[in-house]
């Protein structure tokens, strides 16, 4: 089955594509060059000629504090674009694995957010990326909306890309430690994925919301002490308040996923976020 990857050199694109290159599986995942998310007729004549089997959409406008002064932009690759490719796969009869995103939630809830859980996004990337979301469901396309958190890897711009350069290059480092959420490898992500989408034991019926993250919580503080432990820089790291950290978009100050649901019906495995950072950064060095 060839399976067609929109946002194919993002960080969980590249993860995608790595895995299902090892696994003889055959994918197509055009870049910017070859199509323009946000042109309707050519994404139409891409799946004519493409003729998918399954769509694995990782593109997503990702640039939170950005969204705030481009929130047209942000709509049309996170609302419009799933909103288009859910019609599109529909009307072809096969699956659409659409990626969202911790941010549709508001951060006031005292337990690991749940699947159902009402969406009250507090930015404008979490609106767009909510929306997105209703359009896939109202869309009555087969397959899933996985919700991840925090994602990193070794492709792209990273939190963990940027604390090991930053760490590197100053005495101290100031970081939010009171946002709390998981911190999520793309690679472990795109395993899940695959194994969802290639599972014989499930076929894939009218389109769920799953959650996936690594195991365990971290704040941001917490995060960039273990990534500049484990590269043995000598920074010092210290805890700051959300409130002494401006930015231009509001993030949930607390976005922990029950992944639980996700890991049961699909016998995924899954680790903890500290092992899975860990196994990323020996591909950083
Ligand atoms: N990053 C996180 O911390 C995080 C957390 C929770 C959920 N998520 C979700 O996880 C999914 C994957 O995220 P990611 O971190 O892999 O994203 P990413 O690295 O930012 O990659 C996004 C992809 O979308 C493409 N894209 C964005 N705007 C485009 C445009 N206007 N035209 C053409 N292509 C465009 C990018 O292409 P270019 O490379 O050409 O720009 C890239 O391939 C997304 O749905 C995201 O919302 C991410």
């Amino acid at each position: 089955m060839t399976c067609l990857i929109l946002g194919g050199s993002g960080q969980l694109g590249r993860c995608l594509q790595d895995r299902m290159t090892a696994l003889q599986l055959e994918y197509v995942a055009p870049g910017r060059d070859q199509l323009d998310l946000q042109d309707a007729e050519a994404l139409h004549s891409l799946f004519d000629t493409v003729k998918p089997q399954a769509v694995i959409n990782a593109a997503a406008y990702t640039a939170v504090d950005k969204a705030e002064q481009e929130p047209q932009l942000a709509a049309e690759i996170n609302h419009i674009l799933p909103a288009r490719l859910a019609q599109l796969c529909k009307a072809h009869a096969i699956p659409l694995i659409h990626i969202s995103t911790d941010y549709v939630f508001d951060g006031t809830s005292c337990r690991p957010y749940a699947p159902s859980d009402p969406r009250n996004p507090v930015s404008v990337y979490g609106q767009t990326k909510a929306e997105g979301e209703k359009a896939v469901l109202q869309s009555g396309v087969k397959g899933g909306i996985i919700r991840t958190s925090w994602l990193y890897s070794e492709y792209g711009h990273n939190f963990v890309k940027t604390m090991l350069r930053l760490g590197a290059e100053r005495p101290q480092l100031r970081i939010v430690a009171d946002q709390v959420g998981t911190p999520t490898y793309a690679g472990d992500l795109a395993d899940a994925i695959l194994k969802m989408l290639y599972s014989a034991d499930h076929s894939l019926s009218d389109v769920d919301i799953y959650h996936f993250s690594n195991q365990g919580v971290a704040s941001w503080y917490d995060f960039a002490w273990h990534i500049c432990r484990l590269k043995g820089l000598s920074v010092e790291v210290q805890p700051i308040r959300t409130e002494d950290y401006p930015t231009p978009a509001q993030r949930p100050c607390y976005s922990v996923l029950n992944s639980t649901g996700f890991i049961d019906k699909f016998a995924l495995s899954n680790r903890h976020w500290l092992e899975a950072l860990e196994h990323c950064m020996t591909k950083l060095v």
